[in-house]
């Protein structure tokens, strides 16, 4: 039997970490949570073995216990960070509202599941330890979700774990994972978010590979082969950004690029900067780069040889982080005409050859340029 695709994709891309929407008021039958768990107590388990545990606590003075145990590790830190960013816009304003909301009000939740397994994380990499609970934790979840309740991924419980594990009599060997408060939602219209789309964030065939378009095994220029690095580096957006804008920099790490000067003098959208290149297999060259987008603290992408057509496309792109800057560095072959395509057009047999080539150049010049964007940045 099929399934209905767009029924299920919609309770996979709807079920959302509900915070504010729990319905405190209205019970949560027994029958209800044990339906859910038998549903993810489907997922895979190491071994086929049975090893995970869920504990459900109703009652109200050991759900404050547990409240009051997780706001210890970080209700104050939620409460402070929610008011510092109230009216701000910033990213994450809602997320960590809704967060300290949550926290304040834990022991309000109907009940609360603590999904646990047998074992311990010992860093000996073996399989089948706790890394068998968390699969099943996301199918409770979805399951919830599909009858019409919902609950909310929350780990800071874990910073008290041993209390926690006292409290609830929980034996030593047993890890706690998750604490999931379950309650009916307040309305069923939640709606998917915006995640980084499949392409930017899946390589092929190789670390940091990427193509424009579908393509079964190595690329053809025809897919619009790519590279992308990124790197987390512990300075601002604003530290970075200073450095990526600098189209002189990245000379000093890659073999290939050897320095640019600007043509235009105001650096934005469509100003033009010259760049010299030059490597073993393809002499020494220079191209002219229109840039595409200058948006300070975020994006810096330019196009090479033609706004429109070009050789290829480059881009700096900025993401805050908790604590940290994700740097990324992407670039796309084609689709105008360049070295590289004549050296396919008189060597078509060898294309896939040569257009691997050239990424695993690039992989190395552009990674050299995020390492030593990052050292740059992060010395004080
Ligand atoms: C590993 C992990 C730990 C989390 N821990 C907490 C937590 O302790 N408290 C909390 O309120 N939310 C926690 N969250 C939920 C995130 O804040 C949540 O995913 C975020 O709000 C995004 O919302 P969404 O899941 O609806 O996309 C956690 C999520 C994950 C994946």
């Amino acid at each position: 039997m099929s399934f209905n695709i767009e029924e299920t994709d919609r309770l996979l891309s709807t079920t959302r970490s509900v915070k504010k929407r729990l319905d405190l008021e209205r019970e949560v039958s027994e029958e209800l949570i044990l339906d859910c768990i038998d549903v993810a107590e489907q997922a895979p388990t190491g071994g086929n073995q049975s090893s995970r545990r869920w504990l459900v606590v109703r009652d109200s003075k050991v759900k404050k216990e547990i409240a009051e145990m997780y706001r210890e590790v970080g209700g104050q830190f939620l409460k402070e960070q929610s008011q510092r960013l109230d009216g701000t816009g910033h990213h994450n304003e809602k997320t960590i509202e809704a967060s300290s909301y949550l926290a304040e009000h834990l022991e309000e939740v109907p009940v609360l599941v603590l999904v646990t397994i047998y074992g311990e994380h010992d860093g000996s990499g073996r399989p089948g330890l706790f890394d068998s609970v968390i699969q099943a934790a996301w199918s409770f979840c979805l399951a919830l979700r599909s009858r019409g309740l919902g609950s909310a991924w929350t780990t800071m419980h874990l910073g008290n774990a041993e209390k926690i594990a006292e409290l609830l009599n929980i034996p030593k060997g047993v890890t706690q994972v998750v604490l999931l408060p379950v309650a009916h939602t307040l309305g069923d219209d939640f709606s998917s978010v915006s995640r980084d789309p499949a392409r930017e964030i899946t390589w092929f065939e190789s670390w940091g590979k990427t193509t424009q378009k579908s393509t079964n095994g190595a690329a053809t220029f025809e897919d619009g082969p790519g590279i992308k690095v990124e790197t987390d580096v512990k300075a601002s957006p604003e530290k970075l950004w200073d450095l990526i804008s600098d189209i002189n920099l990245p000379s000093n790490f890659s073999d290939e690029f050897e320095g640019a000067e600007w043509l235009d003098e105001t650096p934005e959208e469509g100003a033009r900067f010259k760049g010299h290149n030059k490597n073993e297999r393809m002499g020494e060259w220079e191209v002219t780069c229109y840039i595409k987008s200058f948006k300070p603290n975020k994006v810096f992408s330019w196009n090479v040889g033609d706004i429109e057509n070009p050789a290829a496309s480059w881009e700096f792109r900025l993401t805050p982080l908790a604590g940290a800057t994700r740097l990324s560095f992407a670039m796309t072959l084609g689709p105008g005409p360049s070295g590289l395509t004549r050296g396919i057009e008189s060597n078509p047999d060898m294309e896939k050859k040569i257009i691997s080539n050239r990424q695993r150049d690039q992989y190395v010049n552009m990674r050299r340029t995020v390492e030593g964007i990052k050292e740059l940045a992060e010395q004080d």
